[in-house]
């Protein structure tokens, strides 16, 4: 072999092998790496060294210095590789250090929702008189909106302004004037619907309360939110009389705000009771509407197929807004709703 090629052949393994320990980014790529090279049975140097055997005779002192000189560069580039491979991992592990005693960064942590710790206490207060908490779906049809608590089809109730029909595809494409059935869905209006649901499953004696949304087109001010909470409580066994529900109305008010909380009962009207009050508490020096309540009329136990001569009961509906702005002396129902912290942290 002419010496030219032989030495152009030890380029070019010293240009391929520097390139190869230079690119391995591991200990594994670089260990190939060096079998590929140096190995000592089957590495490209080794087969150099057989072509070292093949240069003419004359030759072969300045061959096998190039080649002792490659073999000597390519140990140095694979010990600098394997260093620079050990020096990363070290501070891999040694990372930046961690100082436990830096104070740490304290993360902000956030609580419930007022309204939400007034649901809670409620239940909890409710379930002491022996009341269990139900749910009921928030679209609702209006049989159990209206139909079934004695609110009939002509009622102003019903009035597709004061309430949010869904403009489902069906309610759409009916033709006009509609029969019950066909008006189809909308969002509740009120919790009384629960009671509708419960005693449409549930055979008497029932003693429950359900929280949960209700909405109604009303504009927002300080007392009224189109988008609201209210609890509602149903008590239905024999003999049950006006005297409970106001026993149990007064207690609730006097155990949920915990001060000298005067409550009153105004006379009013409620398809779905009879007769039918308005719960007042007072505030500030003033009365502020609390809810509705009465006793439960005999049209809705007719609906659910309860027996109206044998069973009597009591229900009431109460704005958890209300209570919870009365509780907390929050004299503005938007501030729940702003969702500013500033606000929301104090609770
Ligand atoms: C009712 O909704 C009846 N279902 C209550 C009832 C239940 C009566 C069972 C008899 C038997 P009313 O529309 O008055 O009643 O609403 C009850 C309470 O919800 C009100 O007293 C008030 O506290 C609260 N409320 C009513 N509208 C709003 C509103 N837009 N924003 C905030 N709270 C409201």
């Amino acid at each position: 072999m002419a010496l030219a090629e032989f030495l152009a052949e030890l380029d070019q393994l010293n240009c391929d092998a520097q390139a190869a320990f230079q690119a391995a980014g591991t200990a594994a790529a670089l260990e190939a790496a060096r079998i590929e090279f140096l190995g000592l049975k089957s590495g490209r140097l080794k087969s150099a060294q057989k072509g070292l055997g093949a240069v003419d005779r004359a030759d072969k002192p300045v061959a096998g210095q190039r080649f002792n000189q490659l073999k000597q560069q390519l140990e140095t580039a694979l010990e600098a590789a394997q260093s620079r491979l050990a020096s990363a991992a070290t501070a891999r592990v040694d990372g930046p250090r961690f100082d436990p005693t830096v104070p740490g960064i304290r993360p902000r942590l956030g609580h419930l929702h007022p309204l939400t710790q007034t649901i809670e206490e409620l239940k909890d207060l409710m379930g002491r008189l022996g009341f269990s908490a139900v749910d009921g779906p928030e679209v609702e049809d209006e049989w159990h909106n209206f139909e079934a608590l004695n609110i009939p089809l002509e009622h102003p109730a019903r009035n597709p302004l004061d309430n949010f029909y869904l403009a489902t595809a069906e309610r759409l494409g009916a033709t006009r004037p509609q029969s019950t059935e066909e008006r189809g869905l909308l969002l509740r209006s009120q919790t009384s619907t629960v009671q509708i649901r419960v005693m449409e499953k549930t055979p008497p004696p029932v003693r429950i309360i359900s929280l949960g949304r209700v909405y109604r087109p009303d504009d927002a001010d300080a007392t009224h939110y189109p988008m609201f909470h209210q609890i509602e409580g149903l008590l239905v066994d024999r003999g049950i009389t006006m005297a409970d529900l106001k026993s149990v109305l007064r207690l609730f008010a006097s155990s949920f705000f915990q001060d000298d909380v005067h409550i009153r009962f105004r006379p009013s009207f409620f398809p779905f009771t009879e007769p039918s009050v308005e719960v007042d508490m007072s505030w500030q020096g003033r009365w502020i509407e609390m809810g509705g309540a009465g006793m439960v009329d005999p049209n809705v136990f007719r609906a659910v197929g309860y027996d109206a001569e044998e069973f009597t009961g009591f229900a009431f509906g109460l704005g958890i807004e209300r209570v919870c702005m009365r509780r907390h002396n929050v004299t503005d129902i938007r501030e729940f709703y702003k969702n500013d912290v500033r606000f929301l942290q104090q609770f």
